[in-house]
């Protein structure tokens, strides 16, 4: 059982070590950008919502958020636990997510956080747009993605550090290296299986 959140910022490594943490712990990994994209793909209604923002950089309104995090967690296999990544990104996200966990009982865990310098960032990202073509991996649009981080997401590392629940981990070396640095940082929660 284990409920975490990987909080940090476009290009540290959310993705790669959530699946990771998922796949130990056995609990899903439940990431907003990915099924905002699924939306996007499908051009749902939320989806073509979703899509202007996302494509600029810019974050999808909260209630779109929450309602789309929600439906997810109220699914039968997150009840066990969930590695969430890329929610909450907003103070309100933050306190709503707060309010819900505290009803149902299921506060997190830990908010892992993963240092990484910013050329580094900016390196991963322009070589994922190079390989994979994610629209939002342009030059322009990863700054401005970087700064939306800073002003909006990285203010909750205090929300968090001042509920007892940050776990800072150092980013950078290759993607082992940072999961054994998670799981020892998540000492006796670490899903060790
Ligand atoms: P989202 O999909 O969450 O994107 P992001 O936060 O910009 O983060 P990334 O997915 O780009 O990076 P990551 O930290 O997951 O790193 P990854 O493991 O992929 O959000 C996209 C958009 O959706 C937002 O801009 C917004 O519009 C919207 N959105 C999503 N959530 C929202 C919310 N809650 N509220 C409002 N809007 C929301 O790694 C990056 C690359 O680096 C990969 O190629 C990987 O292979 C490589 N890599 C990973 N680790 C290493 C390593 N150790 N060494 C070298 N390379 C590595
Ligand atoms: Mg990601």
């Amino acid at each position: 059982m284990l409920r975490a959140l990987l909080l940090a910022p476009p290009g540290a490594g959310k993705g790669t070590q959530g699946e990771r943490i998922s796949e130990a712990a056995g609990v899903p990994h439940i990431a907003t950008g990915d099924l905002l994209r699924t939306h996007v793909a499908q051009d749902t209604e939320l989806g073509r919502t979703a899509r202007e923002f996302m494509q600029r950089g810019e974050l999808v309104p909260d209630s779109l958020v929450l309602e789309l995090v929600y439906g997810t967690l109220a699914e039968p296999k997150p009840r066990r636990g969930f590695v969430l990544d890329g929610f909450p990104r907003t103070l309100a996200q933050a306190e709503g997510a707060f309010s819900w966990a505290k009803r149902v009982s299921r506060t997190f865990h830990a908010v892992i956080t993963l240092d990484v310098p910013q050329p580094e960032l900016v390196r991963r990202l322009l070589e994922r747009g190079r390989s994979e073509g994610r629209d939002d991996d342009t030059e322009d649009t990863i700054c401005h993605r970087l700064d939306v981080y800073e002003s909006e997401t990285q203010p909750l590392l205090e929300f968090y550090r001042a509920r007892d629940i940050l776990v800072p981990v150092d980013g950078t070396g290759t993607v082992d290296e940072v999961t054994d640095r998670i799981m020892t940082a998540l000492g006796p929660l670490a899903p060790f299986v």
